[in-house]
């Protein structure tokens, strides 16, 4: 099927996987990776590039425009700790960026939107094991709030302008193709690099803090399922609670040992202990289940086996 895609954000931790396999499916012409900044070689002489300010309304127009772009993914967001450090600036970022989207939507510009929401738009108050998909949600952090404020967005503009915007709320992404930056559940990512590097790490929380994790081949396939998917079968135009795994630092770690014996792990929790201790332990997504079809296929174990292993053959070890 021939449909033109353009990514704002291409050039982060999932936008860059993310447009690969986009490119993958529908054609290299076809998707335009945009971001404020260069990315990946791989990423940029693909297909079509453009820098890009996502907080734009006439930037992102004119590429809308000029490519004929009928879907939109939005990656474009500052993360949970990022945030912290500088609030208004994400909130800039993660609003106007969506209001951008909405917007062209509204107006019959482009056809359909993907927009991530995160496990941050719960709080303190919510149930913290088998979070259900409608609860209690007190967000303590700015990204939660903007996140949270976002989903509110997402299903204003589908009731009352039928925009088709689609979302899910994800959990703690690892992958090794590109780094994540600023978030709570980046040490996930960073033990694996350390533990092949030095033998050793250093964790920002504590052994026993469980957060709700996902590989991203995964959340590209949930992505772009839900995009795929029969748009009359969506209950939730907020956003689908989404559950893969859950582990702490502890866990990560005993996986990571059986695999590279002797690494080490301590602890030294900062102001992002604050952040994981707000957040879910694991997710009710029954209903991203019952309404797409929606099925993880990655473990613990499956996921700490393909990251050594990817890793690895990237550092020639
Ligand atoms: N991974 C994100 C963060 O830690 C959560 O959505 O900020």
């Amino acid at each position: 099927m021939q449909k033109s895609i353009l990514i704002l954000g291409a050039c982060g931790q999932i936008g860059t996987e993310l447009t690969l396999e986009l490119r993958k499916k529908f054609g290299n012409e076809n998707v335009i990776a945009s971001d404020i900044r260069e990315g990946s070689e791989s990423l940029m002489e693909s297909g079509p590039f453009e820098i890009l300010d996502a907080t734009s309304y006439d930037a992102v127009e004119d590429t809308v425009m000029h490519y004929e772009v009928e879907e939109v993914y939005l990656m474009a967001a500052m993360l949970s700790a990022t945030a912290e450090k500088f609030p208004e600036r994400a909130w800039n970022l993660n609003m106007n960026s969506l209001f951008n989207v909405l917007n062209l939507a509204k107006e019959k510009k482009i056809d359909k939107i993907f927009w991530p929401s995160s496990i941050a738009v719960f709080g303190k108050n919510t149930p913290k094991e088998n979070t259900p998909q409608h609860t209690l949600m007190e967000p303590s952090t700015v990204y939660g709030i903007s996140k949270q404020t976002g989903e509110r967005w997402c299903a204003y503009y589908h009731a009352k302008y039928g925009v088709d915007v689609r979302s899910v709320r994800f959990p703690g992404l690892i992958s090794w193709k590109t780094q994540p930056g600023g978030g709570t559940t980046d040490y996930a990512v960073d033990i694996y690099i350390k533990a092949l590097e030095e033998g050793k790490y250093t964790c920002f929380l504590k052994e026993d803090t469980t957060l709700p994790m996902m590989y991203m081949e995964d959340a590209i396939r949930a992505s772009i399922e839900l995009m795929e998917s029969d748009g009359d079968k969506l209950s939730i135009r907020s956003s689908y609670n989404l559950g893969a795994m859950s582990f702490t630092p502890g866990e990560i770690a005993r996986s990571i040992q059986a695999v590279v014996p002797g690494f080490k792990i301590d602890y030294e929790p900062d102001f992002r202990q604050a952040i994981a201790d707000s957040w879910p332990g694991s997710i009710d997504d029954s209903q991203a289940r019952k309404d797409w079809g929606w099925k993880p296929e990655f473990n613990l174990e499956r996921t700490t086996e393909e990251m050594i292993r990817e890793l690895r053959a990237l550092k020639g070890r």
